[in-house]
């Protein structure tokens, strides 16, 4: 796919086959998430994958409850990747401090796309999760409680009848400026 296309087709897949995913697949995916581009080329991640069934459908009943449930379809992706956000290198903590800036959030956010892009080219589909509950997921995965998740993706691939989507984002002159904020 060339890129323009690759990211029209990228969207949150929120019903999945249950297709297994060949484990090459997936290590692309996070090849293409591990070069990804970091303040200070920190890296500041571990990706925790949760691919053991039993595993998943525990960390995927923390995305959800009874009240706030929009992330219910957690349950039926075969794999989650967990985002850790890990201690960027000194000078780029210096630097977020000095320039009040969250570098490892901007970060793990990149390595996210990157590695939802590499999935879309291959057929996968996949969905960020910010909503979670933290603690227990931590629990779960034996991840360090001074440790941050950043944010969770689901992956697997798209029901048969899963559709593309029109994408509905803002006007390209509301969100682009040239030369000045104001016009
Ligand atoms: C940081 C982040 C957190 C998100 N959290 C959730 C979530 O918890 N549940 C969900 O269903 N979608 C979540 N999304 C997906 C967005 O809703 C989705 O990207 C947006 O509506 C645009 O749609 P598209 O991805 O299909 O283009 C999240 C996306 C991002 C980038």
């Amino acid at each position: 796919m060339h890129f323009q296309e690759l990211i029209h087709h990228r969207q949150s897949v929120r019903r999945y086959s249950n297709q297994e995913i060949d484990p090459s697949l997936l290590n692309k995916c996070l090849e293409a998430a591990r070069l990804a581009p970091s303040a200070s080329n920190s890296q500041p991640w571990t990706f925790v994958v949760v691919n053991d069934p039993e595993l998943k459908n525990k960390v995927a009943a923390q995305t959800y409850d009874k009240v706030v449930n929009f992330n219910k379809f957690a349950q039926d992706a075969p794999a989650l990747i967990v985002f850790v956000i890990e201690k960027p290198k000194v000078i780029t903590r210096v630097g977020a401090f000095i320039k009040n800036k969250e570098y490892p959030l901007i970060d793990i956010g990149i390595a996210a796309e990157h590695f939802c892009l590499q999935a879309a080219e291959e057929g996968l589909g996949t969905c960020m999760l910010g909503w979670f509950n933290e603690r227990p997921i931590q629990k779960l995965l034996h991840i360090p409680e001074n440790k941050t998740i950043g944010v969770i993706v689901t992956v697997g691939y798209p029901s048969a009848d899963y559709k593309q989507r029109h994408k509905s984002r803002k006007s390209f002159d509301e969100v682009v400026k040239y030369n000045s904020y104001t016009t």
